[in-house]
């Protein structure tokens, strides 16, 4: 890959993305809500044309889960009319398109990991949305990667890991949700499989899962990012953490209870090895320690 063009380029994933291309010394476009409004078929279009990447990566997403509730019309506009107009433009000038989903597609009742073929059951706006703009990309763009990740994590923006370290700031109690398993993923591991395999040439266009082993809850998530916070040198006021149920901490968006995300797939076609999320947790804990 020589040159590609990182959409939602100032998000989570897409300061990874940026970051990691360029340390690989690739030509990367990014491009923000700002400079390209996805939503926008005609700037979509034009500006792909007139870039001439090699390929096109969309970071860009309503990830507000809660909000999505009440701003149906603008997680659809995104999260599916913005991929289809991605779709539709890559698939003119014949380049591929890599695309992120979401475990939230999924509504949990399945005991085990879930794997592609599974079927989807949204349980909410965000998770219909997404799994909307799934089906334009795949309708409308033959060259398509989807990978569908979860509980993403970073030294950007916002997210649970961050969150949870100015809590435990602040607060010497907290009840986190013990009831609802998934793979927390950090930005980093996504970005660099994502380059990865777009080095590699590529055949199997498809939705692929990725996510870091191994699953846990909330609850357990939030125990080992405070233990490593501690042993990074954080100071915490925080003493206990509570074991909660979902029942107990009511959101607007219903959450799946399992969306544990099995990767064999994705590990077996390209050749890889998903790396643990503690490690990937450790030197987002460091950067953060740092800050
Ligand atoms: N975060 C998670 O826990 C999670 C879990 C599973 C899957 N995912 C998926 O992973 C991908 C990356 O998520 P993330 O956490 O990096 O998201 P993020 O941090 O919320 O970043 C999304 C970016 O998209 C931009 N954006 C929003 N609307 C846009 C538009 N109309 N045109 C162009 N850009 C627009 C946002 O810009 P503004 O802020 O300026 O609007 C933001 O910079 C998404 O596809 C998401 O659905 C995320």
């Amino acid at each position: 890959m020589k040159k590609i063009i990182v959409t939602g380029c100032q998000g989570q994933l897409g300061q990874e993305l940026m970051r990691q291309a360029q340390a690989l010394h690739w030509e990367v476009i990014g491009v923000n809500h700002q400079s390209l409004d996805i939503t926008d078929a005609e700037a979509v279009h034009s500006t792909i044309k007139q870039l001439n990447p090699d390929a096109v990566v969309n970071a860009a997403a309503y990830t507000a889960v809660d909000k999505a509730e009440t701003e149906k019309a603008l997680a659809f506009a995104v999260n599916r009319d913005g991929p289809e107009n991605l779709a539709k433009a890559c698939s003119d000038m014949d380049i591929p398109l890599l695309h992120y989903s979401t475990d939230y597609v999924f509504d949990g009742r399945k005991t085990t990991a879930y794997v592609e073929t599974d079927s989807t059951v949204p349980l909410g706006v965000y998770g219909e949305s997404k799994l909307a703009g799934e089906q334009a990309i795949a309708d409308n763009c033959e060259k398509h990667l989807i990978f569908r990740t979860s509980w993403v994590f970073s030294a950007y923006g916002n997210n649970f890991v961050k969150t949870m370290l100015r809590l435990g700031a602040e607060r010497e109690v907290l009840g986190i949700v013990a009831d609802q398993f998934g793979k927390p993923t950090s930005a980093a591991e996504i970005a660099r499989i994502s380059l990865h395999i777009l080095q590699q040439p590529i055949q199997n266009w498809a939705i692929y899962h990725l996510a870091q082993p191994d699953p846990i809850s909330w609850h357990g998530f939030a125990q080992a990012l405070f233990q490593q916070a501690r042993e990074a040198g954080r100071a915490l006021k925080l003493k206990d953490i509570h074991a909660i149920t979902t029942a107990d901490y009511p959101t607007p968006a219903k959450r799946p209870a399992n969306s544990v995300l099995d990767c064999q797939c994705l590990e077996q076609t390209f050749k890889l090895n998903i790396r643990p999320w503690r490690e990937s947790l450790a030197q987002v804990i460091k950067e953060l320690v740092k800050q």
